[in-house]
């Protein structure tokens, strides 16, 4: 039997937690043969909901979970961690941008990333999910010194899903034909889902389908947007297809990316790209079996794509600008 890996989850009580935890338990994220131990955070008034969610757990009897703490003590949730998911933090509602959370939201990402500091496992690996994502997971990261570039990361797995998504209903191929997608930038309004690189059954997407005006207008801008689109149907925001993109993400950090193809993630820019050093921004990522990864270098940006890649990374810089109070020294 291996040893449990210590996963964390933050906002255990709220929606995205209730549609992952389950099935980190059964052992869809890291492997059938792999036990996990949950460290689940709230904050004091959703503790008597969170016991709720360990109740079920329990009732779950799930032969990998091996233990389940419950906390609303920052320190204590990272304490030992290997995985930590930061999902705690408040949704946007309807009319808003995921920015305009951002002074509210980012406070708890400077607890959260001295708690990861002083507590968690030497191998800790964090995946900002609560949003605006990539700004929070700078402010955790400045937060925590002790953790290395590498180890950092904001969730825009669900963005990449949404354009594979999206393709495979345009061109009439089945999603698994769909490669090679990548969304740059920010996980918000101005990122740039990346047509161009992307594949269709292994040709250039743009051979197989033939509307480039969809392409370079509807298609961004539908994945751009629908975050919105599913607050406005819903009332609430996405925690279903939230919860299933952690889930792809910390697999393919864990197992890898396929042979030829890559995923997005918004992870510690090294300048590549001309993406300024340090931003959290999104990049295409080919991952190793076992969890090492590295930006994919050799892709050439068009007019087009420099232009979109360009706005989002200004619209980053504009968030660090009105965090930089938490950035810590
Ligand atoms: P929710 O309101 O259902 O749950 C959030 C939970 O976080 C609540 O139970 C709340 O009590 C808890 N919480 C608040 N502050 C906390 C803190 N300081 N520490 C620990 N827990 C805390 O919201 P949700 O639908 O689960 O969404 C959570 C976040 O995820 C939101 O910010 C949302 O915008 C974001 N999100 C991101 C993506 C993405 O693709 N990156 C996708 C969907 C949602
Ligand atoms: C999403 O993309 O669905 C989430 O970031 C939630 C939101 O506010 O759009």
């Amino acid at each position: 039997m291996k040893a449990p890996v210590r996963v964390t989850v933050t906002g255990a009580a709220g929606q995205i937690a209730y549609n992952l935890l389950f099935s980190i338990c059964n052992g869809d994220m890291l492997g059938a043969d792999q036990p996990v131990a949950l460290n689940l955070l709230e904050i004091p008034v959703a503790m008597n909901a969170l016991e709720g969610v360990a109740l079920e757990l329990e009732d779950c009897a799930f032969p990998l979970l091996a233990e389940v703490v419950l906390t609303s003590e920052p320190e204590v949730a990272m304490r030992d961690t290997n995985w930590a998911i930061l999902v705690g933090s408040k949704p946007r509602g309807k009319g808003m941008e995921r920015g305009d959370l951002i002074r509210e939201n980012g406070p708890i990402f400077v607890e959260q990333g001295q708690a990861l500091d002083r507590a968690s496992a030497d191998d800790v690996r964090v995946l900002v999910v609560g949003n605006p994502c990539n700004t929070n997971c700078l402010i955790a990261k400045h937060n925590a010194p002790r953790i290395p570039d590498e180890r950092w990361f904001a969730m825009t797995r669900l963005d990449h899903n949404r354009a594979m998504a999206q393709l495979a209903a345009k061109s009439g191929r089945p999603v698994s034909s769909i490669t090679n997608v990548t969304i740059w930038g920010n996980h918000s309004a101005t990122q740039y889902p990346d047509f161009v690189h992307a594949r269709i059954e292994g040709k250039p997407v743009v051979g197989v389908v033939p509307d480039r005006s969809w392409l370079e207008g509807d298609f961004i801008t539908r994945v751009q947007k629908r975050g919105a689109e599913v607050i406005n149907a819903r009332g609430k925001s996405s925690a279903a297809s939230a919860a299933n993109a952690a889930l792809g993400h910390v697999q393919d950090f864990t197992f890898g990316t396929s042979e030829g193809d890559w995923t997005s993630a918004a992870v510690v820019s090294d300048g590549s790209y001309g993406i300024p050093e340090g931003l959290i921004a999104s990049f295409p990522i080919r991952v190793h079996p076992g969890g090492a990864w590295e930006i994919v270098k050799d892709l050439d940006l068009d007019a087009f794509s420099r232009e979109r890649i360009k706005k989002t990374v200004q619209e980053l810089q504009s968030e660090r600008e009105v965090v930089k109070d938490l950035l810590g020294k």
